[in-house]
């Protein structure tokens, strides 16, 4: 692995190797399966930016449960806009269901917040909320609850294992902050 990554006009170093990575992935499975065994969950991963970390997890999890994936988008470069867009949504019913979201990054906690709302309004019975991870000093919405959460970053901009600069270096297999 490299130390320093440029993606687009940017420097970024290395930071979290994705050995440490799947380390806390499966820390999070394993109380996941532990905690829902009988609760037959639906996971609803949110793209782009969950893809490979609920690829991951979802393999970790050996308890009977469904996946499927939903699209939102609040990003725009550097910047959480603030307005979170539901781009594609969900053919699944969730009615009655255990919901567990699976998402790249809390970091505002808008786009988490919403996706709980729309999921509740769908009919949800309840929605557990994993990351795989959160920048605590970056949260806006101090009411958001997480029940699974692999790591606490500071409030650095990180690209890799799936996150994005600009839409690119989400196939870095390690996770780089912002060189500066
Ligand atoms: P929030 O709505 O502000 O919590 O932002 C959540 C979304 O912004 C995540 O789903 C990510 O896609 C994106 N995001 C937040 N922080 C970063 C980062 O450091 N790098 C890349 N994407 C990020
Ligand atoms: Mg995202």
């Amino acid at each position: 692995m490299e130390n320093i990554v440029k993606v687009k006009d940017r420097e970024f170093r290395l930071y979290l190797t994705q050995a440490e990575i799947l380390e806390a992935v499966d820390r999070v499975a394993a109380r996941i399966n532990a905690d829902l065994a009988n609760k037959n969950p639906i996971f609803v991963a949110v793209l782009n930016g969950a893809f490979i970390f609920a690829a991951d997890l979802y393999r970790r999890i050996t308890i009977p449960s469904q996946i499927t994936f939903m699209r939102m988008k609040s990003y725009e470069g550097m910047n959480t806009s603030g307005k979170v867009k539901t781009i594609a949504s969900l053919h699944e019913s969730m009615v009655g269901r255990t919901v567990v979201v699976v998402e790249d990054i809390v970091d505002s906690g808008y786009t988490m917040d919403r996706m709980i709302a729309q999921l509740y309004d769908l009919g949800a019975a309840h929605v557990y909320v994993s990351t795989l991870l959160r920048k605590p000093a970056a949260l806006k919405v101090p009411t958001l609850h997480i029940d699974y959460c692999a790591l606490e970053i500071p409030n650095d901009f990180i690209v890799g294992y799936g996150l994005d600069y600009d839409e690119e270096g989400r196939n870095l297999p390690d996770i780089y902050v912002l060189n500066e």
